[in-house]
């Protein structure tokens, strides 16, 4: 344990600001109240009840999507597994009467250490989409990382949020001028960082997908970025490169297969696109999304198109985090993408130590496993300086829209502040690995 820590566990801060953020009493308060009355949260509290409420809502493909992970599910089990072995050891009388949950992160200062991750499609969730996130994360104070796949386009996200803090998450197509093009509007819209994602260079084998014969994209869900970029849209009256395995007779025009057109040629409408164009959109995206041949030295292809600070998304190897150091990087995100791309993967809070270590000091922040407040305390006791959430947020999106975002980022930060209270740790910026006992 380092000076600090030590003089942080024996001394309680004496100093904490007037504006205290101890919201969980408050928050624990009204739910009881309101259940005096026989009222009950609309979107779960408890992790299993919610996901079990929002795959009772959807139909079975698209929870499916929002659900599922690559091959058996091993690398979500093992997300789980590896927050579960950590514990967390209490202290007594240590005066936690407010607490402080700010979060300093490349030069700005949020409210809490809670981003909201970059996920896809959300229309499989709910209409509003990415728009209502964005409202939500906004009205919370929350930076919302705004996702390549999303179903609203940046700009109109951007304008729902005022000043509100955003990222930008980039999926680094086959096609560099879309790519490039994707960092400017990113810049245009007000984002503080482009956040890289790596690990998704093709897409991972998902058998409730495959099973349900159902990916987003091909129906034109989740391609908002896209249809709205100048450089992807000048591609659209071209033939589409066939795709690998597209030499396959046309599929029978079957009533699912006319939905589905119609359906894409509503999309089509609202983006000012004929359904020819939507096809050819489709095919253009499928053929340009892989970037298998990513590598680092797109990296510092980036750090020249573009000022902004670059988190890399998806590290998990401290050799990577060595070479994203020196290749220019501003932060790592550990992930393994919520368990969605390689089956058998470790538990990505296995992954933060080594990372944390190689790092040199450069912010690493975390995602894939945190369901509560007590999984952001381990991820931040074991150094992460923040974490992002996922599914849960999109199952609150499913249940209540907007107001099921904000209820979601309530729960769970309401449970990380008593989680602070009770363990005698006021401040997240005191946490360390004394916190903690390996199970
Ligand atoms: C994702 N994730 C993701 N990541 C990314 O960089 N770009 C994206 O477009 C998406 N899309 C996406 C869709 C859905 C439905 C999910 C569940 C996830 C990964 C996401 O950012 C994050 O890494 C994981 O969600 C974290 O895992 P948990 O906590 O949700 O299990």
């Amino acid at each position: 344990m380092t000076q600090e820590q030590t003089r942080a566990q024996e001394a309680p801060p004496q100093d904490l600001p007037s504006g205290e953020r101890s919201h969980g009493r408050v928050r624990q308060s009204g739910i009881y109240l309101a259940g005096l009355a026989g009222g009950r949260p609309s979107v779960p509290v408890e992790w299993s009840a919610l996901e079990a409420a929002a795959g009772a809502a959807l139909p079975a493909a698209s929870f499916g999507y929002l659900a599922g992970g690559a091959g058996q599910g091993h690398t979500m089990t093992a997300n789980a597994a590896a927050l579960e072995r950590w514990r967390i050891v209490p202290r007594m009388m240590r005066g936690s009467a407010t607490r402080d949950l700010r979060t300093e992160l490349l030069g700005h200062t949020y409210p809490s250490p809670l981003l909201l991750a970059p996920l896809g499609a959300l229309e499989c969730a709910h209409p509003q989409a990415d728009l209502a996130v964005a409202r939500a994360a906004a009205a919370a104070g929350v930076p919302y990382v705004f996702s390549s796949q999303a179903s609203v386009d940046m700009e109109t996200c951007a304008e729902a949020m005022g000043d509100a803090p955003r990222m930008f998450q980039l999926y680094w197509s086959s096609d560099d001028d879309l790519t490039r093009s994707f960092v400017q509007r990113a810049e245009g819209v007000g984002a503080r960082a482009i956040v890289l994602t790596l690990d998704t260079t093709l897409l991972g084998w998902r058998p409730r997908d495959l099973d349900q014969g159902y990916l987003p994209f091909m129906r034109g869900q989740g391609m908002a970025q896209y249809l709205s970029d100048p450089v992807f849209r000048s591609h659209l009256n071209e033939a589409g490169s066939p795709e690998p395995g597209s030499s396959a007779a046309p599929p029978t025009p079957t009533p699912a297969l006319l939905d589905a057109m119609q359906a894409l040629g509503a999309k089509g409408k609202h983006h000012g696109l004929s359904l020819a164009q939507m096809l050819a959109a489709v095919a253009r995206f499928s053929a340009t999304f892989a970037r298998p041949d990513l590598n680092w030295d797109d990296l510092s292809r980036l750090r020249e198109w573009t000022r902004l600070p670059i988190l890399l998304k998806g590290i998990l190897h401290p050799d990577d985090a060595r070479e994203a150091v020196q290749r220019g990087a501003d932060a790592l995100i550990v992930s393994n993408h919520g368990g969605r791309q390689i089956d058998g993967s470790l538990g990505a809070l296995d992954a933060l130590p080594g990372v944390i270590e190689a790092a040199g000091g450069l912010p690493v922040l975390f995602d894939s496993g945190i369901r509560g407040g007590a999984d952001i305390f381990k991820a931040l006791a074991l150094g992460a300086r923040a974490v992002l959430l996922g599914r849960p947020y999109a199952y609150g999106l499913t249940l209540a829209g907007e107001a099921g975002v904000r209820e979601v980022i309530a729960n769970v930060l309401a449970e990380l502040d008593l989680t602070l209270a009770l363990a005698g740790v006021p401040r997240v910026q005191d946490l360390h690995p004394g916190v903690l006992a390996r199970a």
